[in-house]
């Protein structure tokens, strides 16, 4: 099943929006948490100021009260700013209000801090207070006086939005510009991927060299595995076409056989020189049919070893051997061989029956053609832990060592007359090994002849 497809470039910038928007509002909070602080020192300031501009005027009256003659310039010094509106008192001894708004919050006193501020709000309106405490000299004792100075927060939370706006601003540019560089840039690094794409589709369907595009060292692993895979699928494109020019090559000597015979048969004079041609022709069809079997054999190995649940059927080696070896007694009666079996007991394996049937008849027909006249075969069926072996011993001529690994591979024969394709003993190992089975070519009894070992795994 294909899963949707994605885009490799909405996945970075998606990657990127998030975390330049996560970290954006995180700065963004920072700042403005700045700003306001900035805009209080700078305000704080002022207040400060005015407020000591009013306390400057502050003087006491010749009957010992405090007097105080507020300066226009104090308060003018704030209200410049924005439309913030400006509110003052004065208080001398504790209790005695002098002027201003008698509602206007004032800051309880604290220690060692002649001045201080604080946020409040005022008729409905946020403000910032500061408060400054001084003294009045009489000459012979001072009088304390308070002087509360506060303006509405306009003026600040304008200064303090403009700057969180402006950070905004920026950083919104910032994101839009890094954006459009991972597009740009996502762009030109996913080029080779484009021409490498291109590159294999002009190829034609049979053009299995390497790649050889220069691709970014992140793709290059890709092309890599793509390329020994390549080198695979020629190995087995080429083995495929070795077997199948060997497979028509074997089937075409029979046809030509049957062919020239039949021709001959057409102008013998005599019944008898037509019955021997007839009879030839006989002999290349049966060799005919041998090749077919064992191609049609190799494809059913094939077919089973794709299948999921190869061979998970229990069979019961002996007793398939032992009717086997039966059925084939009377042929090697024909070619005067004496053939016999040898065994006890219960062998349980797990494979397929009728493969296994057709390994086994491979071995016994090597055997009858190839040990001789006179030669004696034993099939025997034996069994250890966690093995079983099957094996086919014969007393023949047998195969000279050096030739033992050759005659392994598909189509390769020892040199004998008798007609066959070289596919037998391939076949026997290849169905062995399908169910984890093994097998190797051994002198037979004494040194002489063949004995063909096939173990399985003990199911
Ligand atoms: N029991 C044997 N004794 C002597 N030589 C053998 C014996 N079995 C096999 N050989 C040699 O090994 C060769 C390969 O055997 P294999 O069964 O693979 O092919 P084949 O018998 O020639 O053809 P096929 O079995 O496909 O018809 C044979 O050609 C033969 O020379
Ligand atoms: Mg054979």
């Amino acid at each position: 099943m294909r899963t949707a497809v994605y885009s490799l470039r909405r996945r970075l910038l998606g990657w990127l929006l998030i975390s330049t928007a996560v970290i954006g509002v995180l700065a963004l909070m920072d700042t403005y948490r700045e700003a306001v602080k900035t805009a209080n020192v700078v305000s704080d300031r002022v207040l400060a100021g005015s407020a000591l501009a009013i306390a400057e005027r502050v003087v006491v009256a010749e009957d010992g009260t405090l007097q105080v003659d507020i300066p226009y310039v104090a308060l003018e010094m704030l209200t410049s700013a924005a439309q913030d509106r400006v509110f003052y008192r004065v208080d001398g001894p504790p209790g005695a209000f002098i002027t201003g708004y008698q509602t206007l919050p004032s800051l309880p006193e604290v220690a060692g801090q002649s001045t201080s501020f604080a946020d409040a709000v005022f008729r409905g309106e946020p403000i910032r207070l500061a408060v400054l405490r001084r003294s009045a000299s009489t000459g012979v004792n001072s009088v304390p006086f308070v002087v509360t100075v506060a303006e509405t927060t306009i003026a600040r939370r304008q200064l303090s939005q403009t700057i969180l706006l402006h950070s905004a601003l920026r950083l919104g540019l910032m994101i839009a510009g890094a954006a459009l560089i991972v597009w740009v840039a996502v762009t030109f690094s996913l080029r080779p991927l484009y021409r490498l794409g291109d590159a294999i589709a002009e190829r034609s369907p049979d053009d299995l060299h390497p790649i050889g595009e220069r691709v970014p060292s992140e793709v290059q692993g890709l092309v890599d595995t793509v390329n020994s895979f390549m080198v695979r699928l020629q190995s087995a494109l080429d083995a495929l076409r070795h077997f199948t020019g060997n497979a028509s090559h074997q089937l075409r000597t029979p046809l030509a056989i049957i062919r020239t015979q039949l021709a001959l048969a057409r102008r013998a004079a005599t019944v008898d020189e037509a019955l021997s041609a007839a009879a030839k022709a006989d002999e290349a069809v049966a060799n005919a049919e041998r090749i077919l079997a064992q191609l049609l054999l190799m494809a059913k190995i094939d077919a089973a070893a794709k299948e999921e649940a190869r061979g998970s059927e229990r069979i019961e080696l002996a007793r398939l051997a032992r009717s086997i070896t039966a059925e084939h007694v009377p042929a090697a009666g024909e070619v005067g061989i004496d053939l016999g079996f040898a065994g006890e007991g219960e062998q349980w394996i797990r494979a397929e029956p009728l493969l296994v049937g057709e390994l086994l008849k491979n071995l016994i027909g090597n055997a009858l053609l190839y040990a001789g006249r006179g030669a004696e075969v034993t099939v025997r069926v034996s069994g250890s832990d966690n093995e079983v072996a099957l094996e086919v011993e014969d007393n023949g001529p047998g195969i000279r060592p050096e030739l033992r690994e050759a005659v392994l591979k598909r189509f390769r024969r020892g040199g004998t007359e008798a007609p066959g394709t070289g596919l037998g003993l391939p076949i026997v190992e290849e169905i062995a090994a399908l169910y984890g089975g093994t097998m190797r070519l051994e002198d037979g009894e004494g040194g002489r002849g063949l004995k063909v070992v096939v173990t399985f795994p003990a199911g």
